[in-house]
């Protein structure tokens, strides 16, 4: 097995720009089949497939120009090299460029930052789609998506908008692991960002999947959640059956937070406020309104719904943020 730099230079024809900027918007996506734990952290490759829908508007725009020296603008700010989010960035495009080729990236979140929303699926996917470009690589939405797949498992799945399908594959270098589109639509389909708390995550999920991977007894039977989990989501996804999708994809969750919990030191991404919001909203669905929960490695949540119930739960949750994935 080589590293993932020989391993992209075999795949891509070109590191070096081509053109005068590459230019690129990727949204951010919200899992409703989870991707939890590696089978290899350098080549970032999943144990199980995961399953997403993308989160429209809310995203990263990002221009990506040749320059004298590397730096990052950030929404506006100019980020120090030495910064851990320069770092990153940084060494991600390294894997793609010849060396010497400096570059000047301009990234902008459309991510309400408040949110607790993860920005580095949208970043990473946005900066592959703008090398596309600016290298003219022409490569084609599973090599993309591959490619993004290197700076966060996650960004996979935001190279295009909708319900996107991440398959594990099994080789080593990872050549068959990439997202695929569902091709589905469902125009009455929402989400709803719930926002209980802005506070920085404690542990990052890379770091958090390693633990939970490598000290919860209840992560053996996560692999087992996600075969029967994954292809009901997916029917239910074409078969636009909210009931379904939203009883699995909770479920789901919920059984990825109880591996997460399990772990020692244990991860509880949960504030209390997460909890009591879950509980409200399962009052409502008791009371007869079809809504549903996800959460990711942190305390806030995401309502899955349908657009006649936006008014009810606008009442209920007065900050809710309601997101159509077809509105880009
Ligand atoms: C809980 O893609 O951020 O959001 O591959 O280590 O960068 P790395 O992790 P990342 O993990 C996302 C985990 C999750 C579930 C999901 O999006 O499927």
């Amino acid at each position: 097995m080589t590293d993932p730099r020989s391993y992209i230079q075999t795949i891509l024809p070109r590191n070096t720009p081509v053109a005068k900027e590459g230019r690129a918007f990727a949204p951010a996506n919200i899992a409703l089949c989870k991707y939890w734990g590696k089978r290899d952290e350098a080549f970032k490759l999943p144990l199980t497939g995961s399953l997403s829908v993308s989160l429209g508007r809310l995203g990263t725009h990002m221009r990506i120009r040749p320059a004298d020296r590397d730096s990052l603008t950030l929404n506006g700010t100019e980020q120090a090299p030495a910064s851990a989010i320069s770092r990153r960035l940084f060494g991600f495009l390294d894997l793609f460029r010849d060396p010497g080729t400096a570059l000047a990236v301009d990234s902008k979140n459309t991510l309400p930052t408040a949110a607790g929303l993860a920005s580095s699926a949208s970043a990473f996917a946005a900066a592959v789609l703008a090398l596309n470009e600016l290298f003219g690589w022409e490569a084609d939405s599973d090599t993309l998506s591959q490619l993004a797949r290197f700076g966060s498992g996650s960004a996979c799945r935001s190279v295009r908008h909708g319900f996107m399908e991440w398959h594990p594959g099994e080789r080593p270098d990872g050549s068959d692991s990439f997202a695929t589109s569902l091709d589905a639509d469902w125009p009455e389909f929402r989400i709803g960002i719930l926002t209980v708390s802005n506070a920085p995550k404690p542990t990052g999920s890379g770091e958090g999947m390693k633990r939970t991977r490598d000290t919860s007894a209840l992560y053996r039977s996560w692999p087992d959640q996600v075969t029967g989990d994954l292809p009901l989501i997916r029917e239910a996804v074409r078969e636009r059956d909210l009931n379904t999708l939203g009883r699995t994809a909770e479920h789901n969750a919920l059984a990825m937070h109880a591996t997460m919990i399990a772990s020692w030191p244990p991860l509880i991404y949960w504030s209390p406020e997460t909890l009591a919001a879950l509980h409200r909203l399962h009052a409502l669905r008791e009371q007869g309104l079809p809504v549903y929960a996800t959460l990711d490695a942190g305390p806030n949540i995401k309502l899955l719904f349908e657009h006649p119930s936006a008014h009810d739960l606008l009442r209920e949750f007065a900050d809710l943020q309601v997101v159509n994935p077809e509105e880009f």
